[in-house]
């Protein structure tokens, strides 16, 4: 061997300062179409095959709705019942015509499962971006958002069936640097401090063409142990679904596919916004899924249960479960105060 061609197979660099130590683990779905964030995702797959028509439910955030427009493609929404399956979608789809359904919370695999017994598998799109840990069981594409089950700057997953035709982005993102920054401050000052710098990485998705997920952010995903990651959750979600359960307006059943991002807590007769409130001071913060969509949904309706009526408590693997515990005494304590009832208007 030559002395040229002996250094042309050293590619990898060694020496020199230090990087970062982080673990390597196991990549996530190595076979996925890697993209900068779901919502890219979405955009790409509404773009091919010739799509005409996408079937939304109403009850999801603007990014996705958003996702379909800048695809350039026609927009019909559903609305969802209390099992959360689709209640008016048309049985029969004309060609060219797609659902996209979100496994909400990863606690619906149960709805896709019945979405696939009546659909065929290349008119439905899942949107998995809750459920990171769901199967994609060959439907047309399914859509994963690693960012929300782990600390990840953005990134975005796509299972697709051979019937999409698609090729990968071969433009690299190249925002992944600047959005680690809420990373930063929360693991040097604390959550709230990074709270701004994290609606800044969020908003920093918006509006871009689909690009290729960044090399830090594919390296950031090896580094997380997702097998610890998926069973934390399912037993958080168990622990606290003992307090909870007897008072939550939804009873939900987990099947072994669901790994939940959060617990949801539907309550009725409370103001949620003021319990919210109340937990933010005390350091413990809720998402809410989602302000963006109450225009679109009814009053009355599960839809705007969960909008407003509901919070989506953290079970995710930063938690133990005496804290679990410690949360749900706490949340039960907090509503027998009867400090935080409705005001009727
Ligand atoms: C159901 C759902 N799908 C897709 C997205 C978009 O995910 P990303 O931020 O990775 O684009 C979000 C969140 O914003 C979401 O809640």
């Amino acid at each position: 061997m030559t002395v040229a061609v002996f250094m042309d197979n050293l590619k990898e660099e060694i020496g020199g300062y230090f990087g970062l130590d982080l673990p390597e683990y196991e990549a996530l779905y190595p076979q996925a179409v890697h993209y900068q964030s779901a919502r890219s995702a979405i955009c790409a797959v509404l773009e091919c095959n010739g799509l005409q028509r996408v079937w939304m439910p109403g009850y999801v955030c603007d990014s996705v709705l958003r996702a379909a427009e800048m695809a350039g493609i026609g927009i019909s929404t559903y609305s969802i019942d209390d099992s959360l399956y689709p209640s008016d979608l048309p049985n029969t789809l004309s060609d060219g015509e797609v659902i996209l359904y979100v496994n909400y919370f990863g606690l619906c695999q149960s709805v896709v499962n019945r979405l696939q017994k009546r659909y065929l598998p290349e008119q439905l799109i899942i949107d998995n971006s809750h459920a990171l840990f769901a199967p994609h069981n060959g439907v047309l594409a399914t859509i994963y958002s690693p960012r929300k089950f782990a600390g990840l700057p953005d990134g975005g997953l796509l299972l697709h069936s051979p019937a999409l035709i698609i090729s990968a982005p071969s433009v690299e993102d190249q925002g992944s640097f600047e959005r680690m920054r809420y990373l930063l401050v929360r693991a040097s000052c604390s959550a709230r401090e990074g709270y701004k710098a994290f609606q800044e990485a969020r908003d920093s998705l918006q509006n871009l063409p689909p690009l290729a997920m960044s090399r830090l952010t594919r390296r950031l995903i090896c580094s997380i142990d997702w097998s610890w990651v998926r069973s934390c959750r399912r037993d958080n979600f168990a622990r606290i679904a003992k307090w909870l359960n007897p008072i939550n307006a939804i009873r939900w059943l987990p099947t072994e596919e669901d790994i939940p991002l959060c617990y949801p807590l539907v309550l009725s007769g409370v103001d949620v916004a003021a319990v919210k409130a109340h937990l933010s001071a005390h350091n413990v913060f809720t998402a809410t899924y989602w302000p963006d969509a109450l225009p679109r949904l009814k009053s009355g309706t599960i839809e705007a249960a969960l909008t407003q009526d509901t919070l989506f408590l953290p079970i995710d693997q930063r938690l133990d479960l005496t804290r679990v515990d410690s949360l749900g005494q706490q949340i039960l304590a907090i509503l027998k105060t009867n400090s935080f009832g409705r005001k009727e208007q």
